[in-house]
């Protein structure tokens, strides 16, 4: 269980970014299609995200005019997030994500009927030989695992149970950017989402529904603190530094409970996956309470690589570190997010 100020907790913050590879199940869009990224530059194709069957869609990135390839008529670019919306329609819906949460909004339990709070079922389940896979998709470094019960995200008016898929990172160049909400107007410098899918849903399908996946929102905040367990962290982030890499690691004792602050307070709204397609999908839980990050674990995330070095050989543009993969805010387009103030901070 996390604990605010202590050297464990930093510690527990560094696991979790370790621990971002693992069993790759695979069956969110975003992902791979059979859950084993080879070592080729798959990434770059703009192949990652989505389904073999959408290999036509382009290929996007976090930056403008970024060379993702040679092709038959010469070098192929990705799109930036203002374009997203040319190849993937739903980038310009009216339900997007991120958004600025403002401090309106952070009230006593209102809403009508009150918010209730969020149970996060299992999270302090083992995962199966307390093995995780990092997958480097190009785009984040994403945690997953196999359970023997696969944790659950529950209660908080959510309509259905919604089991764990993976979680993965969002995080900067420089430590005033890199969360994806801004919340009363501060950036954060790193964010972790949780992703579930609504358990009666097949995995194929549950981004078609307003209501298939239920992401929570955990902001780092940077800490002065460091931890012995820094040197292993770094080597595991050192396994997945370039894209379409995986690795498993051991980390016994490591719990998805060690990503989620111990105060459940949340805001609540509906939005979208933050990454093409930008599915309207998603039931958000954005965590307004922090763990804390230290500057080297920061560091070592922006040293993963978004290209491979032996293609940037081929490429005008030099590698190209993987940072600042946030995407811009949002309009809200009447949308009025709802708060639940945890008052007892109840153990997970
Ligand atoms: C767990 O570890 C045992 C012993 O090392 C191994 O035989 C087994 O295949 C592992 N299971 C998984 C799911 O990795
Ligand atoms: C899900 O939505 C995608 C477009 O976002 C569409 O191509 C696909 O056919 C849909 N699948 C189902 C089962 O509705
Ligand atoms: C939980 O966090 C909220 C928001 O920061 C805060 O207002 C509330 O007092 C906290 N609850 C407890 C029990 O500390």
């Amino acid at each position: 269980m996390w604990n605010y100020g202590s050297v464990c907790a930093n510690g527990l913050l560094l696991l979790s970014l370790l621990s971002i590879s693992g069993y790759h199940t695979a069956e969110i869009p975003w992902e791979l299609n059979d859950g084993h990224p080879s070592t080729t530059d798959a990434a770059e194709s703009g192949s990652f995200f989505e389904r073999s069957s959408d290999s036509e869609l382009k290929p996007w990135s976090y930056m403008y005019g970024q060379m993702v390839g040679v092709g038959a008529n010469g070098p192929q670019y990705a799109i930036g997030p203002s374009e997203w919306h040319t190849a993937y329609e739903a980038c310009g819906g009216q339900r997007q994500s991120p958004i600025h949460i403002e401090p309106a909004h952070f009230q006593a339990n209102t809403g009508s009927p009150a918010l209730k709070p969020l149970t996060f079922v299992d999270y302090d389940d083992a995962a199966l030989n307390d093995t995780w896979t990092f997958l480097n998709n190009g785009h984040s470094v994403q945690i997953t695992a196999s359970f023997i019960t696969i944790p659950q995200l529950q209660g908080g008016d959510l309509p259905g149970k919604y089991i764990f898929k993976q979680a993965h990172l969002h995080w900067g160049s420089h430590d005033l950017v890199g969360s994806e909400h801004v919340i009363n107007g501060r950036r954060y410098p790193v964010e972790i989402h949780l992703v579930h899918q609504k358990k009666t849903l097949p995995d194929a399908t549950a981004a078609n529904f307003s209501d298939g996946l239920a992401v929570v929102g955990v902001l780092g905040e940077l800490s002065a603190e460091t931890h012995p367990l820094f040197d292993s962290i770094i080597h595991a982030l050192e396994l997945i530094t370039s894209p379409s890499t995986t690795a498993s690691v051991p980390l016994p004792g490591f719990t998805l409970s060690d990503l989620v602050p111990r105060n459940h307070s949340y805001v609540r709204y509906l939005g979208s996956l933050t990454t093409p397609p930008c599915s309207e999908a998603v039931i958000w839980s954005v965590l307004p309470n922090t763990l804390p990050i230290s500057q080297n674990q920061l560091n070592a995330l922006r040293r993963l690589w978004s290209k491979t070095k032996r293609s940037a050989k081929n490429n005008a543009n030099a590698a190209v570190v993987l940072e600042d993969n946030f995407r811009p805010l949002q309009p809200l387009h009447g949308r009025t997010p709802q708060y639940f103030y945890d008052a007892t901070e109840a153990q997970i």
